[in-house]
């Protein structure tokens, strides 16, 4: 079934409309360093106050114990959404109360404002389905519809994605209908070769969506912190690289289930050892046979993608039609060990057909290493939502809007 959206919507003028995006955007102190997750609830901001609704924002940022937290104040936040936006954007003194409520009967047709932080009250994450419950129907006794629009939070049952539209009138914003779209892309019928590129720290994080992917798949190419478990597991001695050991033999299954299926998995053939964790880190490249070889031994640490796997991935992603990628080769922060995801980056941009980076680290990643949003078919708002949705999961923050994962055929 298909999502709710705004061009299903009735007239919303003068109506109170809470708009729930992800403004959760990576901060250095109080500076945003991507401000890429507002840049992408702007169109559907402007289409409700151009229509004359008053728009309440919420969103959350980090994961705050409570309103003690302040250094995870949206005020930053609203500071931007301002200055993109072009009309005033004042953040509230809080997520609900007196002067909230106040606040939001002062709004005239085509206002904004935004919410504190909506983890500042713990009952947006509570587990406790009542309490969740609780604040929503606050907002909803002072809201009269719900927009959702932050994509990357639709795997999260709380109460502003799931409660609160529950309660009120509710629709998909832009964003999440595009978001849509394109996974959808993805999941029904991609034009082949297919190739999924996965990196990123952890391969724990990333097990549930390979298992998900090896029937539908040509190839899935593996690099980032993850890969060492990877090699661990085919017996490579890794130093002191990143490595779950507790996730080898779990590996080593996905590893045949490939082979049966015939999915190709493609591993880098050499990487870049380095001394220590730091951005001057003197450095070697190595093949995966010899990776204690260098003169770190066995206290050496993977921290990027060697040369050679950058070609060959770069060859393998450049001959696909459907590429997804989520999750960066290396430390692309430390310059020394950025190649590797910038040659992956840069492969995507010549893909010819559909290329998807798939949100959190690889977008703030392709955005930090120079390259432009419409390089790429779509750049994903959402890392762990995005992932959810490739594997298949329910998604709380969709199906109270009306859509419904596609029944595995
Ligand atoms: C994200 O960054 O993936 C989303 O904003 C969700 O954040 P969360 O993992 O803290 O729920």
């Amino acid at each position: 079934m298909a999502l709710t959206t705004l061009s299903n919507s009735l007239d919303l003028h003068g109506r109170v409309v809470f708009l729930r995006v992800d403004a959760n955007v990576p901060l250095d102190g109080q500076v945003i360093t991507d401000d890429g997750r507002i840049r992408a609830f702007l169109p559907t901001l402007q289409w409700l106050t151009k229509k004359g609704a008053s728009v309440v924002l919420g969103s959350h940022l980090g994961r705050p114990e409570g309103p003690g937290d302040t250094h995870l104040s949206l005020a930053p936040v609203a500071a931007r959404t301002e200055e993109l936006a072009g009309f005033p954007v004042p953040l509230l003194p809080g997520v609900s109360g007196d002067a909230v409520w106040a606040s939001l009967k002062d709004l005239a047709p085509g206002d904004a404002c935004f919410l504190e932080n909506l983890r500042f009250d713990p009952r947006e994450t509570a587990k406790d389905e009542s309490a969740r419950l609780e604040l929503a129907e606050e907002w909803a006794s002072h809201v009269d519809a719900t927009v959702i629009d932050g994509f990357g939070v639709v795997h999260r049952k709380q109460a502003s994605v799931y409660e609160l539209p529950h309660l009120t009138t509710a629709y998909a914003g832009f964003l999440v209908d595009s978001e849509v779209e394109v996974l959808e892309r993805l999941t029904s019928q991609p034009k082949r070769p297919y190739t999924v590129v996965l990196g990123g720290s952890k391969v724990s994080d990333k097990l549930g969506v390979i298992e998900a992917l090896l029937p539908t798949v040509d190839r899935i190419i593996i690099g980032g912190g993850m890969v060492f478990t990877v090699l661990a597991a085919q017996g490579h001695a890794v130093g002191k690289s990143l490595l779950e050991t507790d996730r080898i033999e779990v590996v080593r299954e996905f590893l045949a289930t490939a082979e049966k299926l015939g999915v190709e998995i493609v591993l880098p053939q050499d990487i870049v050892m380095a001394e220590s964790f730091s951005p001057d880190a003197s450095h070697v490249t190595l093949p995966v046979d010899q990776l204690e070889s260098g003169p770190a031994g066995a206290d050496a640490l993977g921290l990027d993608i060697g040369p050679d796997a950058a070609a060959s991935f770069a060859v393998a992603i450049e001959q696909s039609h459907t590429v997804f990628w989520n999750g960066p080769m290396g430390v692309f922060e430390f310059e020394a060990f950025s190649h590797g995801t910038k040659a992956v980056a840069g492969a995507l941009t010549r893909v010819n057909g559909l290329s998807v980076v798939g949100g959190g680290d690889s977008a703030a990643a392709v955005r930090a290493l120079g390259f432009a949003d419409d390089d790429f078919g779509h750049i994903s708002t959402g890392g762990g939502a995005s992932l959810e949705f490739l594997e298949g999961k329910h998604l709380p923050g969709l199906e109270i809007l009306g859509w419904q994962p596609p029944v595995a055929p």
